[in-house]
This record gives C-alpha cells, sequence and structure tokens, in this order.
C-alpha cells in the first residue's frame, strides 16, 4: 500500500458516494457508486471511454445532478444544493481542470487565469496581478501574462488552465483528462507537476484519466469504472496485479497500443 492510502484510512473520508444513480434518456451511466476520497489523497479514476467518469466527477461541481443517492463534500449533502448562491462555498473551494481545458481565446493568459478570482472573490487588481503570477510560476508559466493563449504550445495551455484551476487556492482539484493529446514527455512533466502539487498544497485531488502512465505517478489510490460502478478500487500496484476482468482488460489494450507501431 502507497503511504499516502496507508496515511489516508484512518481519516474521515473528505468526499463520499452513496448509491449514486445518473441515467440519460433512460440508459443509466452511473448504476450504483459507492466510493470515498480521503482528505489528501489523489484517487484516480480509471475506465473506457463513455464509461462515466466525466459524468460522475463533474457531480462534485454541480454540472452533472444525480437522479438518485448522496453526495457529501465535508459533510455536506450536495444532492441539496440547488441555486448558484447554494454551490458558491463549494465552488471556491474546488478547482476544476474541464476535459479539453480550453482556455478563453478572446483573452490574454493572465487575464483567463484571473477570471475567477474577478468573478468570485473583491480582490483588487494589485492583488489579482500578484495571484495570477503566483499561481502561473507553480505551473512553471511566469511571465506568460500578456501572451495569447493561441502563442502557447498544448502542453504550456494545458498548465495554463492548471493555473486557473489553482486561482482560488482550492482545496479539492479535479483533473479530468489532463494528459490527453499531449505528447508522452509532455504529459509526463503535467504529471510530475500535478504530483508537485499534491506535495506543496496538501490539496485532495481526482484525476480522471486513461492514462495509464499517469496514473502509475500520481495515484494513491486507482478506481476503475465498469458498467456504471466501481469495479476495482485498490492501489496501481494491486491494480496491476487485479483479476478483475476489466482492469485485465484495460491493462492489455493499453499495452497493446504501447507495442502498435
Ligand atoms: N448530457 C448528456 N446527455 C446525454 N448523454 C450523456 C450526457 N453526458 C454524458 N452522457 C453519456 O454518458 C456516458 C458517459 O459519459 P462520460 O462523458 O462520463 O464518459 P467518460 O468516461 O468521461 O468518457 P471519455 O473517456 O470519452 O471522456 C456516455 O455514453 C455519454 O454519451
Ligand atoms: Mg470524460
Amino acid at each position: 500500500m502507497s503511504p499516502g492510502a496507508a496515511a489516508a484510512g484512518p481519516a474521515a473520508p473528505l468526499i463520499v458516494y452513496r448509491g449514486v444513480r445518473k441515467a440519460f434518456d433512460g440508459r443509466e451511466v452511473i448504476a450504483g457508486i459507492d466510493l470515498e476520497v480521503y482528505p489528501g489523497e489523489t484517487l484516480v479514476i480509471l475506465g473506457r471511454s463513455g464509461s462515466g467518469k466525466t459524468v460522475l466527477t463533474s457531480m462534485l461541481v454541480g454540472l452533472t445532478i444525480p437522479n438518485e443517492g448522496s453526495i457529501t463534500v465535508g459533510g455536506l449533502e450536495i444532492t441539496q444544493l440547488h441555486s448558484d448562491a447554494d454551490w458558491r462555498d463549494l465552488r471556491l473551494q474546488t478547482g476544476y481542470l474541464f476535459q479539453g481545458s480550453a482556455l478563453y481565446d478572446s483573452m490574454t493568459v493572465g487575464d483567463n487565469v484571473a477570471f475567477p478570482m474577478v468573478q468570485h472573490t473583491l480582490w483588487d487588481a494589485q492583488e489579482i496581478a500578484r495571484r495570477v503570477h503566483e499561481k502561473l510560476s507553480q505551473v512553471g508559466l511566469a511571465g506568460v501574462e500578456p501572451l495569447d493563449p493561441s502563442a502557447l504550445s498544448g502542453g504550456m495551455q494545458r498548465r495554463a488552465a492548471l493555473a486557473r484551476s489553482l486561482a482560488l487556492d482550492p482545496r479539492i482539484i479535479i483533473y479530468d483528462e489532463p494528459t490527453a493529446g499531449l505528447d508522452p514527455i509532455t504529459g509526463d512533466e503535467i504529471s510530475s507537476l500535478i504530483r508537485r502539487l499534491q506535495t506543496t498544497l496538501k490539496v485532495t485531488s481526482i484525476v480522471v484519466t486513461h492514462d495509464l502512465r499517469l496514473a502509475e505517478l500520481v495515484a494513491d489510490r486507482v478506481a476503475l469504472l465498469y458498467q456504471g460502478a466501481v469495479g476495482f478500487l485498490g492501489t496501481y500496484q494491486e491494480f496491476l496485479n487485479s483479476e478483475h476482468a476489466e482492469a485485465k482488460r484495460f491493462l492489455h489494450r493499453e499495452e497493446a497500443q504501447e507495442t502498435a507501431p
């Protein structure tokens, strides 16, 4: 068991899903999920495309509303939150890196990172500029504030989007496919950055991916979504050795991709 998972054991979970279900047009995508995320841990959610990873995690910021079940964050029942005002405190504490993590093209990189601060705080321009610089420095992009997003490489754009998710000093960060579409070296850089943010900021992280390299580098525990439920839950090492049929299929397919010419 990894140190993170061992440390996580005795603490009360920060995030708890109980009997969570979600259907679209009568088709159940999430079919009764029970899952805990412990303070300070990084939980990697794996699963094939369409297995419901984005649906499940976007519930934590109110972008998807479950049909049934309970989700608590720090003891707060979030299925009972309805208005933007109800959601405000939780959204301030949660950084969400969207799948694709697009920056707003019409704004400079600095204004992109400042955007959540302008929207959600009363900080003055000087304070915002200081914090934008701090967040961009944290992701290794100090000084790019005046550039247009199109002037950045794909990996730098992903970093800038990450800086934007850090804007409000979240205690929970959800990364949806943070390495998708990047070459393996840039993907490794993003993985190391996520690892570094874990240790320096002590945040609780959920990382959605099908990138096994990323999972290996950042996971305290791995949850594999399969047929709307958690098919496997354990450390990355346990996942590698798992006899669960979908875990084996998942690993085999990834190996097959890696050895393809
Ligand atoms: N708003 C929606 N309306 C209808 N169906 C939806 C909606 N959102 C998601 N789905 C369906 O739910 C299923 C799970 O989608 P989800 O985006 O969570 O998959 P995923 O595991 O994140 O996949 P990927 O790895 O491709 O991002 C898919 O079949 C998708 O088409
Ligand atoms: Mg997705």
